[in-house]
């Protein structure tokens, strides 16, 4: 498998289920409020390098199914350095779809040999008071390209930050070496 090397900029993508808050925590993280009424998808923004903690600029990108075409997201999922797969913590079926839609059809668009972190993202855990992290372990195992996993709320900010932040480290310092098979021999 080749890994690819250091990019000069991170390119974030979220994905995810409608409804999940995908928008809404875009639009938090840079606004650093909720707003309850947000646009469909938010206007590809870019975060200068001085105020992002590994000082990189960086491009958070938002989809819509509803406005967009499947081979647009294959587009942006082509562009992308890392893939932000947003679930809902109170809504099952869009963490069971993680598994069985977003990972696979992140692979199939994902060229054969590269491959591109994931960072699993249940959000709105300002509505349960429980933890669903451990539901998430298995999906994790059975995707080794899932580089972290990180609950938080777009409506409290909790972890907002910290999932961009992780985002940026998974590209620029991940878990896995990145190295190439032809440096490697
Ligand atoms: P699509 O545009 O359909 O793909 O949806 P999306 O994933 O961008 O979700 P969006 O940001 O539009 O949020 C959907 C709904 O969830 C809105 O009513 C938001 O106000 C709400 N929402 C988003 N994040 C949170 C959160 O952390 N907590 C709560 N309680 N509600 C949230």
């Amino acid at each position: 498998m080749v890994y690819e090397s250091l990019p000069r900029t991170v390119r974030i993508l979220l994905l995810g289920d409608p409804g999940v808050g995908k928008t809404s925590l875009i639009l938090s993280l840079v606004t650093e409020e909720f707003t309850e009424h947000v646009p469909p998808k938010a206007e590809e923004i870019t975060i200068p390098a001085d105020v992002t903690p590994e000082q990189v600029p960086t491009n958070i990108v938002d989809i819509c199914v509803a406005e967009q075409s499947l081979e647009q997201v294959a587009e942006e999922i082509e562009k992308a350095h890392v893939i932000c797969i947003v679930f809902s913590v109170e809504k099952q079926e869009t963490l069971s779809k993680i598994a069985t839609y977003w990972l696979p059809f992140v692979r199939d668009n994902c060229p054969d040999d590269i491959r591109k972190p994931v960072i699993l993202v249940g959000n709105k855990i300002d509505l349960i008071d429980y933890s669903v992290i451990d539901n998430i372990w298995d999906i994790a195992e059975e995707y080794p390209e899932v580089d972290r996993c990180i609950e938080c709320s777009a409506k409290t900010l909790t972890n907002v930050s910290e999932m961009f932040y992780n985002a940026q480290k998974a590209v620029l310092h991940p878990i896995s070496p990145i190295y190439s098979i032809e440096e490697q021999e």
